[in-house]
């Protein structure tokens, strides 16, 4: 285990994996609060070298000061650097890199949430063995210092829900469409320009990055083992500007949800687009922007809103991990906060909650031949199953005769759905796709 300090100049030297959109905006932001961090931390940051894959590629001007590797082991086995800065993304070789930087006893901060959804249980027992921290702050929630409230300020909590948009791209793209200018491509191309987008933007938009993002959550929420493969997952993709144009008629916004709630028989996990009243909060929470609603048994509701995306809210986040690490760095490690909140031998494997068990309302949007008793076809249908209309609109029919149905439902468990909308589906009177939608009011 190393307990090593600032240097003799009173530097703590850095070394980055990753010199991109993230890892620029962290040099900046080192640069240009090095003076707040000296107050805060009493030592300087030293960023010694950064590993790139590419080194003519074109950087920005604080990035340009920086020495390039394209050699690892320039960073993992350099003996005075302290902290090492995962910023390149990936499963691979991110995860062998953070490993040998902890085996080596460096402290490691990333903004990677896949890595850590899919390798922080293992991760974090490495670190926990050579004495050292992995910190996360940035791989969840850009700039929202959500890591840090549900681990700590809210440690005195029984939490029961958290519920967010955690993808700044998908809102970006949602917000971009329900104001009617963009098309997806459009405004994923932008999002993407920005800086939002993942390197493979499928991650944003079929609502994988959100899954990662919510399992972390979802862990250090409920003292729970990371279990990023039983999120159930859906992405924005298949979205249409008539199910946004609908939902905004019956008063409500389309946002992409990632939803864990607590019960008594075990945890749902869920991340899908969302009906969401538009007057609720979470309902206004547009383009990059960020939002994670908590609910605890002492705090009530709690709602964190900020950037999600983009170097400068993320290089806030990592930067804050770097000067936690700086303060910590002496202090014996049974002191330091554990990674999920909990003692390691604390965590508790929970049971999950199938989607099919999972109870919420629903949006559906039917293309129905115009004729005597097909209503009654669909709503007996629905009825027989258990599942009570809440509102229905008729819209009038095409020249061809058929009409467009939207339907809102009340709270039914998914199965019961399922088995209404498969025997829907092969009524003669229905044409195209069953479009459905879930709907979350925030006030169960
Ligand atoms: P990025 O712009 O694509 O930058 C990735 C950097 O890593 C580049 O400098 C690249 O080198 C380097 N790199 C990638 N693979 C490498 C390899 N095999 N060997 C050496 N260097 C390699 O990505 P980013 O947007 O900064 O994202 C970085 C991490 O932060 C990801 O885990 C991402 O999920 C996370 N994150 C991003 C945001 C955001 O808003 N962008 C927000 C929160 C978290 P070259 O420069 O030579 O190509
Ligand atoms: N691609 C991610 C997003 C970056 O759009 O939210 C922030 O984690």
């Amino acid at each position: 285990m190393t307990q090593t300090t600032q240097d003799a100049d009173g530097r703590v030297a850095v070394g980055l994996l990753g010199l991109g959109t993230v890892g620029s905006g962290t040099i900046t932001l080192l640069r240009r609060s090095a003076a707040e961090i000296e107050r805060r931390c009493g030592a300087r940051i030293e960023v010694r070298r950064a590993l790139v894959r590419d080194l003519r590629r074109a950087r920005s001007a604080d990035a340009e000061a920086v020495p390039l590797t394209l050699e690892p082991k320039d960073i993992l086995e350099d003996p005075q650097i302290q902290i090492v800065v995962e910023l390149m993304g990936g499963l691979e070789p991110a995860r062998t890199y953070v490993e040998a930087a902890l085996c080596a006893g460096k402290h490691v901060v990333t903004a990677n949430k896949a890595l850590i959804a899919k390798h922080g249980s293992a991760l974090f027992r490495v670190a926990d063995e050579h004495g050292v921290t992995l910190s996360f702050e940035a791989a969840v929630g850009g700039g929202i210092p959500i890591i840090k409230t549900l681990r700590e300020s809210l440690a005195s909590n029984r939490i029961d829900q958290v519920i967010g948009i955690v993808n700044g791209t998908s809102n970006y793209i949602l917000t971009e469409m329900a104001q009617g200018d963009a098309s997806f491509e459009t405004a994923l191309a932008q999002a993407q320009a920005l800086g939002y987008a993942e390197a493979d933007p499928t991650f944003d938009v079929e609502g994988i990055d959100a899954a990662h993002k919510l399992s972390i959550l979802a862990a250090i929420a409920f003292g729970a083992p990371i279990t990023f493969d039983a999120v159930y997952t859906e992405g924005i993709s298949h979205l249409t500007a008539v199910d946004i144009r609908f939902a905004h008629e019956l008063g409500y916004r389309i946002k992409h949800l990632a939803i864990a709630i607590r019960h008594h028989e075990g945890i749902e996990l869920r991340v899908h687009p969302t009906l969401v009243p538009a007057h609720r909060l979470m309902a206004n929470v547009a383009g990059v922007m960020n939002a994670v609603f908590v609910r605890g048994d002492a705090i009530g509701e709690a709602l964190l809103y900020g950037a999600g995306a983009g170097a400068a809210a993320t290089a806030s986040a990592v930067v804050a991990d770097i000067t936690d690490v700086m303060r910590v760095i002496e202090a014996e490690p049974r002191y330091r906060v554990p990674h999920l909140g909990f003692r390691a031998g604390a965590i508790e494997p929970q049971p999950l909650l199938p989607v099919s068990e999972v109870v919420t309302a629903y949006y559906l949007r039917l293309a129905v031949i115009d004729h005597p008793g097909a209503l009654a076809e669909i709503t007996r249908a629905l009825a027989d199953a258990g599942v009570s209309i809440e509102s229905l609109r008729q819209l009038p029919p095409s020249e061809e005769g058929v009409a467009t149905l939207v339907l809102l439902t009340h709270g039914v468990k998914e199965a019961q759905l399922d088995a209404a909308l498969a025997r829907i589906g092969q009524l003669d009177v229905v044409r195209e796709r069953i479009t459905r939608l879930r709907l979350h009011q925030f006030d169960e």
